[in-house]
């Protein structure tokens, strides 16, 4: 896949009806801090003019973020969870969100679900993967800060997570926002999800 043009495409805070055209979309969860935003910096080369916002205060974005690539898909950046300072009618307001977008939205191709390489997958990564088997979204699993880790400690955090999380090596991927390391694999296997759609 080939990033030709990006736009920020809109902002969804609440469950509701949306005026978004139906594009097909790729959607990128994980807990705050995870490294989401700088992720699709990183896959949209917008790394030094950024386009999503990476924010030195965790979970301070509660809302789905909209951006259009190519002119025919849109990549959204989902609020992270799992942030202990955030009070708990915000975390259920977090999850009706999640829920509504991901449960209604019959435009989602799949879903990048971002675990940090450097820690074993939480309860929540648990849930989310579980959640997304469940009403059936393709999802691929990707290691985030990989350059954070050592050689001799990258394999370790591989195989941890697919057992943790029951899920296929191919459907796995490490990834760094710093090195871009990932980026081109990850790529493929989104324009792989777009196939897939194109085909059904
Ligand atoms: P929320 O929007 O709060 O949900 O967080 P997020 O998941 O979007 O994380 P964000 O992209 O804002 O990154 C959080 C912090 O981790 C920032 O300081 C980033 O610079 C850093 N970071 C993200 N990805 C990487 C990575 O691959 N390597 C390294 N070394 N740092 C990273
Ligand atoms: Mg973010």
């Amino acid at each position: 896949m080939k990033i030709k043009s990006v736009e920020y495409a809109g902002t969804i805070a609440s469950p509701g009806r949306t005026s978004f055209e139906m594009l097909p979309q790729i959607a990128f969860s994980g807990r705050s801090n995870v490294g989401k935003s700088s992720l699709i910096n990183r896959l949209l080369r917008r790394t030094r003019k950024k386009i999503a916002h990476v924010s030195s205060t965790p979970g301070k974005t509660q809302a789905l973020n909209f951006y259009r690539v190519n002119k025919d898909i849109f990549f959204v950046d989902l609020p992270g969870y799992g942030y202990a300072r955030v009070p708990e009618a915000t975390r259920t307001a977090w999850a009706k969100l999640i829920e509504w977008y991901l449960g209604e939205s019959s435009q989602v191709l799949g879903v990048v679900h971002l675990v940090d390489a450097r820690h074993p997958p939480t309860k929540h990564d648990h849930s989310m993967v579980e959640y997304l088997a469940e009403i059936g979204i393709p999802t691929l699993i990707v290691l985030t800060k990989i350059d954070k880790l050592k050689r001799s400690e990258r394999d370790a955090s591989i195989t941890r997570a697919i057992d943790a999380l029951k899920v296929n090596h191919a459907q796995l991927l490490p990834f760094s926002s710093k090195t871009g390391e990932g980026r081109d694999t990850l790529l493929e296997a989104l324009a792989e999800l777009m196939r897939m759609e194109e085909e059904n």
